[in-house]
């Protein structure tokens, strides 16, 4: 019997991105371009073509930028139809209907968990998903649509998963996982930037989730944990542990726009398929690799 489809998605953006300094101090880092998209229009697009029809985007004061990214701006638009520029006016027109886009304010930065717990009233009594505003995910079936085909046939929390580094384990969260199929597993436990001694296994939550509502009074509960932060993988890790998750090793690959070497993967990755600078990209880099 499936289960409930998902159709709500929130995206937290109200992190302080403090790896990515000096320019997230008055950029958020969401808005940090990808050739020529802001990282956060790549996450929307993800969510869309997911199936999902409405998205709350969690902002703070200094991100009023995201939101005007998704507006229509009228003088810019009338000027490019003067012009006949159609092309560029039909993907600045198509940007601004892509989805139901709705937006709150984060308004004090205690972490993911507290973050996601604003969209309560958003999300109501329904199973939703949530897609990091930093963590920019590439590929032909969009990683949420494969968290959400998961969450309609086991009816469990899902998390999207992949493994990572000794090193990295240490900063991400650490899951213990057994395989179900596939690229398929039951979570049934996790730590939130584990110790050594603490690791349950290399494979760490990245980028995308699927809730019940049940987190909400979950979260409710939970205390700041490391960092002093409220963390979702605190919260998430009540629903491992009773009722068991499912872990998606999810297909695509991952940019993580939090970091500055994430950042510039997904630039020069991105312009080597963009139709209009990949040529000459190609041939910059290639003479460019002969100097280093
Ligand atoms: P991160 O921990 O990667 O974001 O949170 P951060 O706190 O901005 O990063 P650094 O460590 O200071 O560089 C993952 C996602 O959760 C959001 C962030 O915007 C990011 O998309 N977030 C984090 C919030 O919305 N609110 C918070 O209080 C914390």
């Amino acid at each position: 019997m499936p289960h409930q489809k998902i159709r709500k998605a929130v995206i937290p953006a109200a992190g302080l991105g403090t790896r990515v300094l000096p320019i997230s101090k008055a950029i958020p880092k969401e808005m940090l371009p990808i050739v020529d998209k802001p990282a956060i229009q790549y996450i929307v697009e993800e969510a869309v073509r997911s199936g999902i029809e409405d998205i709350l985007i969690i902002t703070n004061r200094n991100k009023g930028v995201i939101e005007d990214h998704f507006d229509h701006v009228p003088e810019l638009e009338a000027r490019l139809a003067a012009s006949g520029k159609d092309d560029t006016l039909q993907e600045l027109n198509d940007i601004t209907h892509l989805a139901n886009l709705y937006f709150i304010r984060q308004k004090e930065t205690k972490g993911l968990g507290h973050a996601v717990n604003c969209a309560r009233s958003f999300v109501g009594n329904e199973p939703f998903a949530i897609l990091y505003g930093d963590d920019v995910i590439i590929g032909e079936d969009p990683a949420c649509g494969q968290l959400c085909r998961a969450y309609e046939e086991f009816g469990l929390g899902v998390v999207g998963i992949k493994e990572v580094t000794p090193e990295q384990i240490l900063r991400y969260s650490s899951l213990k996982v057994d395989k179900l199929r596939d690229n398929l597993y039951k979570v049934t436990d996790m730590v939130e930037k584990p110790s050594p001694d603490k690791i349950l296994s290399l494979f760490s939550i990245l980028g995308r989730c699927v809730l019940p509502p049940e987190i909400f009074d979950i979260l409710d509960q939970t205390p700041p944990g490391a960092g002093g932060e409220i963390q979702l993988t605190d919260a998430m890790l009540v629903l491992a542990r009773t009722k068991g998750m499912t872990g998606v090793d999810f297909t695509g690959k991952r940019y993580d726009m939090g970091n500055k070497l994430g950042i510039l993967q997904a630039t020069c990755e991105v312009a080597l398929q963009h139709p209009e600078v990949a040529d000459g990209f190609r041939a910059y880099l290639k003479e460019l690799v002969k100097t280093l």
